[in-house]
């Protein structure tokens, strides 16, 4: 074991264009496609300070962040560069898609600039935890790092000359490959993109029958167009979907009733590796299910004759692991008929749906053991936390994403492992936005878990998949991924409204709302019981009407040495200090 870390600095000694191999960067990888942008980062547990070095192939300026989504807003950046007036460098924080803000703490230190052949090489170092609020903390789960450049020391938009890349700086590991294994091809197969700038695609399909079952242990994103491709979704279908099609989603057809997430990946999403003792289960029993792969390409130039073939590819073993994965639905599933809605005009209002555990009807369910999660609402979602309660008190979280944007979803891997155990309770909380809507936003208008449509008659399942996605709806949902998969899918709820009259509800379709009646709603919301509604996956399904929303706290944040300090970028719920996370590196590494 000893003799690996001398090998790897022996072998980015090779690497060219980035300078001597430096000891104190390690790990490297390229932000980009091109290998154009390439970070070599280190860390040092004594000192708790993470070393980066940044080699670009321009002369101009030079930008690298870490991000909490990919996107630039709520990123924490510096930008530098070698100009005919000598060297420059800032720490910086970006509040939107503008030219990033300086910190008013300058958190990051300068170590070198240099220019050689064409390349600035920028080699800087910050504290693990720098208790700066406008500086990221920095955990041991993967973190998208985003980078821009300029073709001169001028800070002026850069373009196309950005990307972003998820990596986890504190705990780098390379992929685990299995030799020989077989791999599903969920692909779409040279579609063309039509000319407008916001196009679902859906291909629904089966997989070659597997007799057996298999363990999926890694899913890889295969892209051929970086440039369009924005995310997708691979969900499976309930049974009554038998046939195989490829077109636009959501017109009605009957793929659009698959929603049991499988896999996810967003832009500057990397491969998605399982925890090494469970895989997701395919084959055997269900190998007649379909599954629709849904892809969003982004086409802002409105380019036509774009043709593609990106999608999945799902990693499967017949060495199975020891534990199924499982997924479970959370969040707020209104029925059709409860007219749950968002008032417009609102800044901030907030939705809940909450799944107690004690509910579950399986005679004893094991502690769950989650390791990602995935985050859901549409447009007007702002931020999505879930909070895990035990003995009636929240104890964690079990995802936080302040700034959540539809067109950056992804399954997220916790940082370690949470255990949910039996009576836990979970709490979805959606933020939304409404302030530039005129009219109600519908709550969860046509998605019913899939269990509950076949409770229905026929006839209704036609009538719900004909009003088709609207993305304008809104829903509230986080899907928990964990092992060992048991047969409960999904535990959401929503507000008992019938108690209601009419008028509260409708207030909001005919008038412009103020504040104080949005504020006075929000809270009638929140008092009144929740119906709980647990399915499973023998289309089983129960209702309780007893739920409580309670208290969520506030997102945590650091404690520093400084007691008024706090970050305001961290994503928070890793709370392991950063010194138990450096020995088990260091443990890995020797
Ligand atoms: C980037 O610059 C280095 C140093 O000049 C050079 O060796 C390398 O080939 C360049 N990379 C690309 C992709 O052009
Ligand atoms: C993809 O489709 C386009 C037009 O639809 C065609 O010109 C092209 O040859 C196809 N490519 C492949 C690899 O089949
Ligand atoms: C709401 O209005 C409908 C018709 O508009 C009526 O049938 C129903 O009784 C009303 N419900 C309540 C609770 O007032």
């Amino acid at each position: 074991m000893r003799s690996l870390l001398p090998f790897l600095c022996l072998f980015l000694a090779g690497t060219k264009g980035v300078g001597a191999s430096d000891p104190t960067v390690p790990f490297m990888e390229y932000l980009d496609q091109d290998n154009l942008v390439c970070l070599k980062w280190g860390f040092d547990d004594l000192q708790g300070s993470i070393t980066f070095m940044l080699a670009v192939n321009t002369t101009g300026w030079v930008g690298f962040g870490l991000s909490p989504n990919g996107g630039m807003k709520g990123s924490d950046i510096v930008i530098g560069g070698l100009g005919p007036s000598g060297s420059y460098f800032t720490d910086r924080y970006a509040t939107g898609n503008s030219m990033p803000v300086v910190d008013t703490q300058q958190s990051y230190t300068l170590l070198s600039m240099n220019e050689r052949e064409g390349q600035t090489i920028m080699t800087f170092q910050r504290s693990i935890q720098t208790c700066d609020d406008q500086d990221f903390y920095i955990t041991a789960q993967s973190i998208k790092l985003i980078y821009a450049y300029g073709t001169t020391d001028e800070i002026t938009y850069h373009g196309a000359r950005r990307g972003t890349k998820e990596i986890n700086l504190l705990n780098y590991k390379s992929r685990t490959t299995i030799p020989n294994s077989d791999y599903l091809s969920a692909t779409v197969d040279n579609i063309t993109v039509p000319p407008i700038h916001t196009y679902y695609h859906c291909k629904v399909m089966n997989f070659p029958n597997l007799s057996t079952k298999h363990h999926i242990y890694q899913i890889q994103p295969v892209i051929e167009h970086h440039d369009i491709v924005h995310h997708m979704l691979l969900y499976s279908c309930p049974p009554f979907v038998t046939q195989p099609y490829d077109k636009p989603c959501f017109m009605g057809d009957i793929g659009d009733a698959c929603f049991g997430v499988v896999a996810a990946w967003g832009v500057g999403g990397e491969v998605f590796e399982l925890p090494e003792n469970a895989g997701i289960p395919i084959g055997g029993g269900d190998s007649d299910m379909f599954y629709r792969l849904e892809i969003h390409y982004n086409n802002p130039n409105l380019d036509a004759g774009r043709t593609d073939s990106s999608g999945l590819r799902l990693y499967y073993t017949a060495q199975l692991r020891q534990h199924d994965v499982g997924i479970l639905t959370t969040g707020v599933q209104p029925f059709e008929y409860m007219n749950y809605v968002i008032p417009p005009k609102a800044p901030e209002f907030q939705t809940y749906g909450v799944c107690n555990t004690s509910l579950f009807s399986q005679n004893s369910v094991p502690d769950l053991q989650m390791f990602a999660v995935l985050l859901h609402t549409h447009l007007a979602g702002m931020k999505v936390r879930v909070g895990h309660y035990r003995d009636g008190k929240q104890i964690d979280f079990l995802g936080v994403d302040e700034n959540y944007n539809f067109e950056i979803q992804q399954i997220v891997s916790l940082g370690k492992i949470k255990t949910i155990k039996q009576n836990d309770e979970i709490a979805v909380e959606c933020t939304y936005n409404t302030v530039s809507r005129t009219g109600v936003t519908k709550v969860g208008k046509h998605y019913l878990a899939y269990n509950l449509i076949f409770l229905l008659p026929a006839t209704f399942h036609i009538f719900l998949l004909q009003m088709g996605l609207g993305t304008t709806d809104e829903m509230c949902l986080a899907f928990l991924l964990y092992y060992p998969a048991i047969e409960i899918t999904s535990c959401v709820s929503y507000p008992n409204t019938m108690s209601l009259s009419n008028t509260s509800y409708q207030m909001f379709e005919e008038t412009t709302s103020d504040l104080d009646e949005i504020a006075e709603y929000q809270s009638l919301l929140n008092t009144l019981p929740q119906i709980q509604v647990i399915s499973s996956d023998d289309s089983n399904y129960t209702v309780y009407e007893k739920g409580i929303i309670r208290e969520m706290m506030k997102t945590p944040t650091v404690t520093c040495q400084n007691p008024n300090a706090s970050s305001r970028l961290y994503t928070p719920w890793i709370l392991e200090t950063a010194g138990i996370i450096l020995s088990l590196l260091w443990i890995a590494i020797m």
